[in-house]
């Protein structure tokens, strides 16, 4: 573990070491299971290219945001803001409770991948045609999944628990590139398919007449989730950083390394979809369902394959989680003078118990709902379709009023040694632009869902949040 010089807070290895870290925590099961679900549930092309222009116009700008937030203060998202205005700790706050329900479903999906890898090689894909039903009746059993959760969310406490620069630098480094040569050959193999076609053209050629108020939102939502942006997160990542890194860059590097894997995830699976004719709005288990059958059509190799594939996403779902359950235990390790160890077993207690509740809506307890929704899709729909975003907003805005200008623009260019042409258009974009835009969205969005009564919860929850501001 790498110790720092003046302050006793943990920093990063190298340069490298935090690109792969910050690249690890957005590049994940964000990318490569839920995008292309979204797009397929969205309408495909319209939806892409939705997503990019939030991405470029709101992700980018806001990743920034976060990384000069976050090494400017030295601080977790929660005293950041605090540290600047206590009347915003809410915001800091919302972001922790963010990630709080993120890891109450997030683990296990990790925890299906986990399982997919073992059963890569005991026979998943030796039936083809049985391999989207077994998906199926895998994730709503009643004990399986919850084993392969608990499996995947120990492996996160462990290395949550040993710290910073040890853990979470390390799983990275080794796995990310893995993962880019993988999806180049699948593109190869998917597209190579009798059929495959028409899945390119579903997502190249965009379809405008299936975008409603949702797609958008949808695909706002669906940015920050795979940015890792609204949350703190990459403000506490940012804190980690060191004063000579070159802000900008990192951020573009960030963004369009996630960006790419997202786009390559869907190049592979639609064409693939398509060949076998599966439902492109089938839902979340497209990534689960196509890939083994591409896999199964190579024989033997095919098997190697796919555990290298389910291992790849396991860990890219890791040093995600990983990024996540950190926000948590940075919260209560800063703000609270807990231990870290403490912190982290503590926290993930309490995620575990959500995440069962998770993988239980799939299955035995899918008659229980909560503002019309299972545990799952609570905890989902909840963070993505309204904390995240509006975490974004918040940070936009305090980034844009409440700081000083003159201030941002020494962190953000080092003190005048980095040259950021684009200072004034970024600043602009971050004050002004982005949280009009972000409002449009989730009022069209929110008003044209159909769980209505979960947005106004969700809404009552960021409200309470900033009554007690102050106590946090
Ligand atoms: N970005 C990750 C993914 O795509 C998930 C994630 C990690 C995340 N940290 C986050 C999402 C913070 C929102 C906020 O899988």
């Amino acid at each position: 573990m790498q110790q720092t010089e003046k302050k006793a807070r943990e920093n990063w290895g190298s340069r490298f070491g935090f690109l792969m870290a910050a690249a690890g925590s957005a590049v994940g099961l964000g990318n490569i299971w839920r995008f292309p679900y979204l797009t397929g549930m969205n309408g495909g092309g319209a939806f892409i290219v939705i997503y990019l222009g939030c991405i470029l116009f709101v992700g980018l700008s806001i990743m920034l945001a976060e990384f000069a937030v976050g090494r400017k203060t030295g601080l977790a998202a929660v005293g950041a803001y605090k540290a600047q205005n206590r009347n915003w700790t809410f915001a800091g706050a919302l972001g922790v409770l963010s990630g709080f329900f993120i890891m109450g479903f997030y683990p296990v999906v990790g925890g299906w991948s986990l399982a997919y890898m073992v059963k890569s090689v005991t026979g998943l894909l030796a039936a083809p045609e049985a391999i989207g039903d077994y998906f199926g009746a895998f994730i709503s059993a009643p004990v399986e999944p919850l084993v392969w959760m608990v499996i995947y969310l120990a492996i996160n406490i462990f290395i949550v628990a040993k710290g910073v620069a040890g853990g979470i630098e390390a799983a990275g480094k080794i796995l990310m590139p893995m993962l880019y040569v993988l999806f180049i050959f699948l593109i190869f193999r998917s597209v190579s398919l009798p059929g495959a076609g028409a899945g390119l053209s579903y997502i190249f050629k965009p379809d405008w007449s299936v975008v409603t108020g949702q797609t958008f939102l949808a695909a706002l939502g669906q940015a920050f989730f795979s940015l890792s942006l609204g949350m703190g997160c990459m403000i506490t990542y940012g804190s980690y950083l060191n004063k000579k890194e070159n802000l900008p860059s990192n951020a573009l590097t960030v963004v369009t390394m996630d960006t790419s894997v997202a786009l390559m995830a869907a190049i592979a699976i639609f064409p693939a979809l398509f060949a076998f004719g599966v439902e492109p709005a089938a839902g979340p288990g497209l990534v689960f369902v196509v890939v083994p059958q591409i896999f199964a059509q190579m024989g033997g190799v095919g098997v190697l394959f796919s555990v290298i594939f389910f291992l790849a996403l396991t860990i890219a779902a890791l040093t995600s989680s990983v990024s996540l359950l950190e926000v948590v235990v940075a919260y209560l390790m800063d703000e609270k003078g807990m231990e870290r160890k403490k912190a982290t077993y503590i926290t993930s207690a309490i995620m575990c118990v959500m995440c069962i509740l998770s993988s239980l809506s799939m299955g035995a307890l899918s008659g229980f709902t909560i503002f019309g929704v299972g545990f799952f899709d609570f905890f989902d729909i909840l963070t993505d379709k309204i904390f995240l975003a509006i975490g974004g907003m918040l940070l936009a805005i305090f980034v844009g009023w409440f700081m000083n200008k003159e201030e941002l623009k020494q962190e953000v260019t080092n003190n005048g040694e980095v040259s950021f042409g684009l200072f004034e258009a970024w600043y602009f974009m971050v004050k002004y632009v982005i949280p009009v835009l972000i409002a449009v969205v989730a009022y069209t969005g929110i008003t044209a869902i159909a769980q209505k009564s979960l947005m106004i919860f969700g809404l009552l929850v960021i409200v309470v949040l900033a009554i007690f501001s102050k106590k946090l």
